[in-house]
């Protein structure tokens, strides 16, 4: 203190005035004690700290102002020397409660005896901070761990820095096997190969491609199979430094199951083909025996026309033997049509005229029932583009609609079979099948398109839900509404065969 008065000028009462006023406006609590750790000085800011007075706590041992106290020379030992350093102690106040402090002790001597100085912070606050950044670093890790998306971070080089659980596991390599390594190991060709070029590419000129975007990539497995995945990248900048995240989801298993749907849809739609095919099979029987009838009686004819004299007959044999050729002809176009019908084929699309297509699936549906009394009206727009569809499946359609038309119809006074086709904006072609039934009653209506709705004793009722799913997968839609004079009419779109639509289909 004398050294602070000789500096300043000052004479020893000022020096303790001052000194005075810098214990009781500190912002840290000074406490100062004896080598018997006797408390001597217990500042404001002490008194604020622990809740005590200081003549309350003036002459108790220091001790006292610790939770679970360590020894006494543990709490005096002065770390002015620079080998301690300030502690992290335990304070305890009036009232029992605990506090985190810092607390750092320096040693002076005072008339030959030793006295110790400690200032005390009150870190409270910051170690509620500490802990709620621990918190929320262990809750992210713990969140990323447990993810169901692989995470792999990897440096501007390209070269692997962490990654989560789900990516070791995605992978196949264990943590270590990778960590350090280049990300392009998990890549299989062509990717690997660009990889390190997109990153150069992306350090010289700082032009995204593929950060913030989420792409289907390959990725390679240890055991080197290859499997889909969505990749996701984040870039961070630590300081200097600049990472990479991935945020990485297999889709090999959505992929797997879209295409199983695809492929129970596709056996669906051929069933319900096959069961129409049946239904309709004593009909269909007789269509086929009417030309290998008439094809009998031809050749029947010819031979008996035979018996009255080559020379004389070979005119009328010839015109009985290209007639009967005609009808063998019709039956194996009969045959061939049904065989396509029931095939089992991968769906492929083709540009087709609409009308032809509806034209052939009518006559199909008319087997059988061209006795039925009905009078089918087409409206056929003749100048139609064409449209790109599965024509089997599209026939399936009218078949269907033709076939529920018909039966709606039977019995009835009139019965009249509309068919139209026509433009529907720039992008669809709309074909229309209109009769004059009953109308649908409001039960059927409302659940029409659901599979198994029928009201017809040998019905499966699919027939329906499966137009409307053969609709939708070429991008149309489908509907029923009733008509003003009684009856229905069912329309769908299909869409036009733009130029270049294959290619794009293709991709
Ligand atoms: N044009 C129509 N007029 C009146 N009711 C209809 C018409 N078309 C369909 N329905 C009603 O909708 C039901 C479902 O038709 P859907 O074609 O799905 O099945 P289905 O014809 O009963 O059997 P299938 O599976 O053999 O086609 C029919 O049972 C019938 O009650
Ligand atoms: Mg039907």
């Amino acid at each position: 203190m004398e050294r602070i008065g000789q500096t300043a000028g000052l004479s020893a009462a000022e020096v303790h005035a001052r000194f005075d006023v810098l214990v009781t406006t500190a912002a840290s609590g000074i406490v100062v004690a004896d080598a018997a750790g006797r408390v001597q000085l217990f500042n404001p800011m002490c008194e604020r700290q622990f809740g005590y007075i200081a003549a309350e706590v003036a002459g108790k041992s220091i001790s006292a102002l610790l939770h679970n106290p360590p020894p006494l020379g543990e709490i005096l030992r002065p770390d002015a020397g620079g080998t301690v350093r300030p502690r992290e102690m335990v304070g305890r106040r009036k009232d029992g409660s605990a506090f985190p402090i810092l607390l750092s002790m320096g040693e002076g001597a005072l008339d030959g005896k030793s006295l110790y100085v400690g200032f005390i912070q009150d870190i409270t606050a910051q170690k509620e901070a500490e802990n709620a950044i621990r918190e929320r670093e262990e809750r992210l890790r713990s969140v990323l761990e447990t993810g169901p998306d692989a995470i792999i971070v990897i440096d501007e080089m390209g070269n692997i820095e962490s990654l989560n659980a789900a990516a070791v596991w995605l992978f196949g390599y264990l943590e270590s096997e990778v960590l350090g390594r280049n990300v392009k190991m998990l890549m299989p060709p062509p990717y690997r190969d660009r990889h390190d070029g997109y990153l150069a590419h992306y350090r010289a000129t700082g032009e995204k491609r593929a950060i913030g975007i989420g792409r289907v990539v390959m990725g390679l497995r240890r055991d080197g199979t290859t499997f889909p995945i969505e990749l996701n990248i984040g870039e961070t900048r630590i300081g200097e430094r600049r990472l990479f995240t991935g945020f990485i989801r297999d889709i090999s298993e959505r992929e797997g199951a879209a295409r199983r749907l695809q492929d129970l849809q596709a056996e669906l739609i051929h069933v319900a083909r096959l069961t129409a095919m049946g239904q309709m099979s004593s009909a269909l029987a007789h269509e086929l025996n009417q030309p290998l009838t008439a094809a009998a009686n031809y050749v029947k004819a010819a031979r008996r026309t035979l018996d009255q004299g080559l020379e004389a007959t070979r005119p009328k044999v010839q015109e009985l033997l290209d007639k009967a050729a005609g009808q063998t002809i019709r039956a194996g176009q009969i045959i061939r049509r049904l065989r396509d019908f029931v095939e089992k084929r991968e769906g492929n699309r083709a540009p087709e005229d609409v009308n032809k297509v509806i034209e052939e699936a009518v006559a199909l549906a008319f087997v059988g029932a061209a006795d039925s009394g009905v009078t089918v009206t087409p409206k056929f727009d003749a100048k139609l583009p064409r449209v790109m569809i599965d024509k089997i499946q599209i026939q399936q359609i009218v078949l269907n609609l033709v076939r529920n038309a018909l039966e709606a119809m039977a019995g009835r006074e009139r019965r009249e079979l509309r068919l139209s086709t026509a433009l529907d904006g720039g992008d669809f072609v709309r074909v229309a099948v209109s009769d004059t039934g009953p109308g649908l009653s409001e039960d059927v209506a409302a659940k029409l398109f659901q599979p198994f709705v029928t009201t017809k004793s040998d019905g499966m009722g699919i027939g329906l839900s499966i137009c409307r799913s053969i609709v939708e997968a070429h991008g149309g839609k489908m509907a029923a509404a009733a008509n003003p004079g009684g009856g229905v009419t069912f329309s769908f779109q299909l869409p036009v065969a733009h130029d270049g639509y294959e290619e794009e289909a293709v991709r």
